[in-house]
């Protein structure tokens, strides 16, 4: 039994692409997987609080060491940390804003990159201070966007801030298998629009039919 853990960064409901492709995939997944479990938690509607001065200073403090106010700003880090650790398989809706990811989803991530937690740092090791201790999990991200051409070898490739950034600090953390589904031109609509959303569509069949 797997434990699913999806999240969705539109702030829109019903009109947001991302959110229901999200959805669909985690649909299908109950249908491939019906032991499984989901945690969900929709970020765009709900937004994660920015990090303070006391959540940083507690989160380089040692436990045990950390004052009330410190424990209190990491509470919400702590409830975020732990549900990402327990996911074995994390989806994500996401819509693509000003070329990266949305500022909510940049608040989660900076929540849930916690030193000693999810990435251990030794400054006398000059040569790899960091470690990953994220380990086991597998991440889809069903990225909207208005205009298209974002995947690889497209014209908007260069433009797109959004996967390499996960990728980068997803990985740093240990969570190396990511996937990407895209879709498109939401600013274009008519058929533009259609073939991306079903091309999206049947490649989440695809991906949830192969999955084990
Ligand atoms: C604040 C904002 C910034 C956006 N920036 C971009 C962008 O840089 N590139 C792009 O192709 N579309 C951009 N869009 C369009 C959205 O990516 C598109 O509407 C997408 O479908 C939104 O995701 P959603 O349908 O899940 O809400 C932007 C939309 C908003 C509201």
């Amino acid at each position: 039994m797997a434990k699913l853990l999806h999240i969705d960064a539109s702030p829109r409901g019903e009109r947001s692409h991302s959110k229901r492709l999200s959805a669909r995939f985690v649909g299908h997944w109950r249908d491939a997987h019906p032991g499984d479990s989901v945690t969900y938690r929709d970020i765009g509607r709900n937004p994660i609080p920015h990090v303070t001065e006391d959540w940083i200073a507690g989160a380089f403090t040692p436990p045990g060491e950390r004052t009330e106010a410190m424990r209190s700003a990491l509470a919400l880090s702590d409830e975020l940390v732990a549900e990402l650790l327990e996911a074995d398989v994390i989806v994500m809706g996401v819509p693509l804003y000003n070329f990266g990811m949305p500022s909510g989803l940049k608040a989660y991530v900076d929540q849930i990159v916690r030193v000693g937690v999810t990435f251990g740092f030794d400054p006398q090791n000059r040569t790899a201070p960091y470690e990953p201790l994220v380990h086991g999990k597998r991440m889809f991200v069903v990225v909207a966007s208005g205009d298209g051409g974002y995947g690889p070898g497209g014209p908007n490739e260069k433009h797109n801030h959004l996967d390499p950034h996960l990728r980068t600090v997803f990985g740093f953390i240990g969570v190396t298998d990511v996937t990407f589904v895209r879709a498109e031109n939401d600013e274009f609509g008519g058929t533009a629009l259609a073939d991306s959303l079903a091309a999206a569509q049947r490649e989440i069949g695809e991906i949830v039919g192969a999955s084990k």
